[in-house]
């Protein structure tokens, strides 16, 4: 079959902004402690517990016949176990996935909090005990909390080490902060990234970094409705708890069901989208649960603490050495402030009125204060239905800059869709498509991407950022699929979609150039004859099929790719409807998978069936 491409140079397409492709990173699938975050001691605090995960204590990771205490022997407030080591002990840490990940020759900076006097022992070994570096010795003093410092070189290459800390002497040392960093980091930046990872990320070109969340951010906890939980566990995503001295740093419950230490926090997120090249795009929560839980808090306190930990974040960022924050962020090394443009407020909030009511005071707040800061709202947790309309109409209505919307789909879905943005309002508000993935990580589901991503570039007037989710995922912690780069802990590799974002975002074009294809099969093909419900169920390659029953019934799918045997009349999102017989939903809206239906057979109906055909 012969196509015609008909391109038009002189005319002017939209333009593109630089900004336009980024990335979104979560501590979803622990792509954080044991991922990004070069650390390469699990649980060095002794921090774990069970609320983070049943099967965690503060000895996860570690074999040893010391003790855990927390008591007022600890070394911070925020940082509440220690371990009690006496003379003649040892402990060893595992690791992250299969051990510590060790390069021949490469160097390792081993650093403790000890209290006491005594000879401590670092040794790097393999399971068998077979040692990777030669010993390093410490002798630490006093009774008072120091930190100690030392440096091991590797002598083989292993993806297995165990890291061993053994104490001399008479005294009960108390120990915490036990931890081992690659020399060689992103960058080299001390309490950095680690360097396949953050590379492969850098290789994206990204021109944003959103972070920290997702789902992350505003649930999974009660702290969005209970005043009373200040440094407790399981608490929202705070800024707060995640800057200054790494030791002094809190440690929570991940939305995702583990410990996340902070370690990689907010000032290490700013530093990261810097040496990118890439806008900081932070997300803080609006104070209602999304992601399936449906809660608002009426706290009017914590709702204004929250509002004000937010101007904080700003100053934090963009403020001058000598006022409160930006000091901090001084103090932390970095004395000029961040390129910070864009603050997120909230995350698929499925409550509209609730998270519009809690934005607005966010919006109000922020914009007296930074008025050059563009807030940036949401659509709740879809493309389409209910919460998405009414969360775009007081959007609009309240001259909202910036929209981010949401949506994991089927490549049908991508492929059809590919006109989504065409007919949205030039004069709304901008469009930040802050999560979207075709729902697996073959070749099919990455040209389906890349096909949709040409409607995203089409509209990029409307469409001003896009950035696919999730970035990372930990081999032994999926938690979520498809993702773009997976690791385990020493080795990286992109999936086809990764490879897919990488060509995009590496060729942001300056604008669009008006064109048209023509040629068989891409206009809507007529299906005759009647079609039974095993055809349906292997027509993977069509899409956008509409059934009319002779009872008048509309049924619609978008997915034939699930094998099914009945399905029921649409009852789904949107705004349906059938008059005298006939279809009348527009292309572009509430498209949804059919609803299977136990109680409608093959049987049932005959069929007449118009299909647009994709391909095949
Ligand atoms: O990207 C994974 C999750 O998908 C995000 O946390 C959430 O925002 C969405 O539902």
């Amino acid at each position: 079959p012969e196509y015609t491409i008909t391109l038009d140079p002189a005319a002017t397409g939209v333009e593109i902004p630089d900004s336009m492709y980024g990335v979104f990173f979560e501590d979803i699938n622990y792509a954080a402690d044991g991922g990004l975050y070069a650390e390469l001691v699990r649980n060095r605090s002794f921090e774990f517990l069970p609320v983070d995960h049943p099967s965690f204590t503060g000895l996860t990771a570690w074999t040893t016949t010391g003790t855990t205490a927390d008591d007022d022997g600890r070394l911070h407030e925020r940082n509440r176990t220690y371990l009690r080591l006496a003379g003649g002990q040892s402990l060893t840490n595992a690791g992250f996935n299969s051990g510590i990940a060790l390069t021949a020759g490469a160097l390792y900076d081993f650093s403790v909090w000890a209290a006491g006097a005594a000879p401590l022992t670092v040794t790097l070994h393999d399971a068998a005990g077979q040692a990777l570096a030669a010993p390093l010795t410490i002798t630490t003093r006093g009774a008072g909390w120091a930190k100690y410092t030392g440096v091991l070189r590797a002598n083989r290459t292993t993806d297995a080490g165990r890291l061993t800390v053994a104490a001399g002497g008479a005294d009960t040392l108390r120990l915490d902060e036990v931890s081992l960093f690659p020399r060689e980091t992103f960058k080299n930046r001390r309490n950095g990234l680690r360097k396949d990872l953050a590379e492969k990320v850098a290789a994206l070109n990204p021109g944003f970094v959103r972070f920290p969340g997702g789902c992350l951010v505003n649930t999974g906890s009660h702290e969005g409705y209970d005043a009373a939980s200040n440094f407790e566990r399981a608490r929202s995503y705070q800024w707060k708890d995640t800057v200054g001295p790494v030791e002094q740093r809190a440690t929570n419950k991940n939305f995702w069901g583990y410990n996340q230490t902070y370690g990689l926090g907010y000032y290490e997120y700013f530093q990261f989208a810097e040496d990118l090249g890439a806008m900081p795009l932070p997300v803080v929560p609006a104070l209602v649960t999304g992601c399936g839980q449906n809660r608002a808090t009426d706290d009017e306190a914590l709702l204004q603490r929250h509002i004000q930990d937010t101007l904080d974040l700003i100053e934090f960022a963009t403020g001058p050495a000598t006022s409160t924050w930006g000091k901090l962020r001084a103090d932390m090394g970095h004395p000029k402030p961040f390129a910070l443009t864009h603050v997120a407020v909230g995350n698929e909030e499925n409550l509209p009125d609730a998270y519009f009511a809690r934005f607005t005071r966010f919006r109000a707040a922020i914009e007296a204060r930074y008025p050059d800061i563009v807030v940036v709202g949401n659509s709740g947790p879809d493309d389409t239905g209910a919460t998405f309309d009414r969360l775009w109409e007081l959007n609009r209505a309240a001259g909202t800059e910036m929209i981010d919307e949401h949506y994991y789909n089927s490549p049908a879905w991508f492929l059809s869709h590919n006109e989504r943005y065409d007919s949205y309002d030039r004069n709304g508000p901008d469009v930040f498509l802050g999560e979207y993935a075709s729902l697996d990580n073959k070749l099919f589901n990455s040209l389906a991407e890349a096909a949709y991503m040409t409607g995203l570039e089409r509209n990029a007037d409307v469409v001003r950022m896009a950035s696919y989710a999730p970035l990372l995922a930990n081999v032994d912690h999926v938690q979520w699929r498809p993702d773009l780069i997976w690791f385990d802990n020493d080795e990286s590799w992109g999936s086809t979609s990764y490879q897919v974002q990488k060509l995009f975002m590496n060729n942001v074009g300056d604008r669009t150039v008006p064109s048209s294809l023509v040629g068989p099969g891409l206009e809507p093909q007529p299906i005759t004859g009647a079609v039974g419900l095993s055809t349906w169920a292997t027509a993977a390659r069509y899409d956008d099929v509409r059934v009319t029953t002779p009872g008048g019934e509309v049924l619609f799918a978008d997915d034939f790719s699930a094998g099914a045997d009945a399905w029921s009349p649409f009852t789904g999102r949107g705004a349906w409807s059938v008059v005298d017989g006939a279809y009348t939903q527009s292309d572009t809206a509430a498209q949804d998978t059919m609803v299977r239906g136990a109680d409608i057979t093959a049987t049932d109906y005959d069929y007449s069936v118009k299909a647009t055909k994709l391909s095949g």
